[in-house]
Formats: C-alpha cells, structure tokens, sequence
C-alpha cells in the first residue's frame, strides 16, 4: 500500500474516540499477534544492550527502567534474564495485556537457546523462570520475573526515588518522543541513577512509513518542512521527531551524561542518493552520515 493511503486511513482513525479502549477490547477478544521476526529483532537489539552494560558493569541485581515497553516486555525479560534485580516497565500508554505477556512468552521461550548462549546461562534457567501460563494471570507473570509495569505514567516525572536505578533504556521508542520530552526524560534519569548510572537506548532514525511502504527511501520523510510533516502524524501513535544521530547524543551531554560508547547503521541508499535528494531546510546543516544514519546505538554514564 502507498503510505500516504495508510496516512489517510490511520489519520480518519485518530478522529474516532475511545481508541485506547478499543485496542483494549480487541486484544482481550483475540490473542495478540505476535510477529517472530520483529520478535527476533527486538530481542536481538535487547541481548546487545546487555551486551553493552555487561562490559561496564556486573548485571547482578541492577535496577532497571525501560522507557517505553509498549505491548510486549521482550527486553525487560531478557533484562532478568540476564541477571537484573528488578525492570520497571514505563510507558506513557498502557499496552501490555495477558494475551500479549503471553505472546512475549511464546517468543522468549522460541529463542531460547539463542539467548542462553548469548547471556551464557544454562537452557533450563530460561525454562524455569518462565513457568508462567495464561491463566495464572499477568500479575502473577510480572512477579515471576521481577518486573513492574509501570503504565500509564510520565517519564519526565517518575515515582521512584532519587538514586534507585543502575540503568534507564530504551528501544525503538525515543524517536517517537517529541525533543523537548527527550531532554526532560534525560534530565529525569539523572535524579534517577545513581552514580555512574547508565542511559543505553537503541533509536530507530528511518522514516517509519517505509515499513508500509517499500518504495520509499529510508530518510524520505526528511524532504518534507516540518508544519507539511505533521499532517503524516495525526494518529498519535505515528508520531515522529525526525533528529538525527548528533542530536540524541547532544541532549545526552546537556543533561550532563558522558558518552562512552556510540555506532551507528548508515543506510547506503540513502547516503548514495543524498546529492540529488531534496533535503528540507531544516536538514541542510546535517553531515551526510548523520542524515543517512537509520539506527542509534548509545551508553552514556551519568558524569
Ligand atoms: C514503537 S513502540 C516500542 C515498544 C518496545 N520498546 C519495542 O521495542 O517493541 C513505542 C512505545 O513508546 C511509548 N512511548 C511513546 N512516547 C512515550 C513517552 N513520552 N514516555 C513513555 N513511553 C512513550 C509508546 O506508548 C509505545 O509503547
């Protein structure tokens, strides 16, 4: 489908009353619809972030919040997994049902040779913390594996306190947060973590209207002015704030955090199309590499 028809159509949606509630409805009627190789991704991007923390800190027993979890904790229970004492799952909305606890479930127990592997634990510790069926309710599940979902509430103001957290993250979230937001989040972490605590986020840069629609180049939302750019974003959930590489690493060090590690996925396409490509104003002061970055990969320590 042309994305500007799912533009349309998502745009008609968000005119409607009640969504929250719906979405709700519809997945306590039908079992969420898990999709394996989103799933792969996402726990993929989750074992590299411990990856990264586990080179500059012991996992044992730390305290972790996950900005953003939506409708399915793969990472926070890779997180556990892993060793943390407790995951606090924020999120601005509350997405995560049975059904979709279940099919995070299903998911982590499909991968789970993959992720004892990589986290260098045994199979059956994977197959024991996961002893969890639906009809033992998801309290019952969040417990199990030391998380509290945390849903909804406001990132910039979190009810935790000071110092109580080794590490805040996030995964395929902050790019749908608009930037004053994302400052405020940071500076928040910084009354949360205590020292040396770390920021780990993993950002997705690309024009997110490319998954409905192959066509298009994977920076292409960054040919439009910002007020014609909005019209795409009425559906709240499309929201997109377009930064680049630099800028998440910008507001990081304004909220007195040291960067200690960044990489970064440049999308060749993109880069090879960037002389002929008509960038929007707003974009022109960008080197080409950060234009072209499609995926943001940072750990910052509070300094
Ligand atoms: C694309 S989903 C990503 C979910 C999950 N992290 C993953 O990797 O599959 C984006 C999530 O960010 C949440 N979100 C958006 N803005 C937020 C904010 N300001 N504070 C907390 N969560 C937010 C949304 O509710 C949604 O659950």
């Amino acid at each position: 489908m042309k994305w500007y028809w799912k533009c349309v159509i998502d745009s008609g949606k968000a005119l409607f009353p009640f969504q929250r509630q719906l979405r709700q409805i519809k997945y306590t009627l039908k079992p969420y619809p898990g999709d394996i190789a989103n799933e792969k991704l996402t726990i993929g991007q989750g074992l590299l972030e411990v990856d990264w923390v586990r080179q500059v800190r012991s996992w044992d027993g730390l305290a972790v919040m996950e900005v953003g979890t939506g409708w399915q904790p793969l990472i926070p229970i890779v997180f556990s997994l892993a060793g943390a004492g407790r995951v606090y799952l924020a999120d601005q909305n509350r997405l995560l049902t049975t059904s979709s606890f279940a099919s995070t479930i299903e998911a982590i127990r499909r991968e789970k040779h993959w992720i004892a592997e990589r986290l260098g634990i045994e199979v059956s510790k994977i197959d024991q913390a996961l002893a969890w069926k639906p009809a033992d309710g998801l309290e019952a599940g969040l417990k199990m594996l030391r998380l509290e979902y945390m849903a909804p509430c406001d990132c910039r103001a979190m009810p935790l306190p000071d110092h109580s957290l080794d590490v805040v993250t996030s995964r395929a979230v902050l790019e749908h947060v608009p930037p004053q937001v994302i400052q405020d989040i940071f500076h928040e972490s910084r009354r949360l973590l205590r020292p040396n605590g770390l920021n780990c986020h993993i950002v997705d840069n690309s024009d997110h209207w490319e998954f409905r629609d192959k066509s298009l180049l994977r920076i292409n939302f960054l040919r439009f002015t910002e007020p014609v750019f909005r019209w795409t974003t009425i559906h709240s959930l499309n929201y997109q704030n377009r930064l680049r590489h630099s800028q998440y690493l910008d507001m990081l060090r304004k909220a007195s955090f040291k960067v200690i590690r960044e990489e970064r996925d440049i999308d060749q396409p993109s880069l090879e199309a960037l002389p002929t490509f008509p960038l929007a104003a707003p974009f022109r002061g960008f080197t080409p590499q950060d234009i072209a970055t499609i995926t943001t990969y940072v750990l910052a320590e509070k300094s």
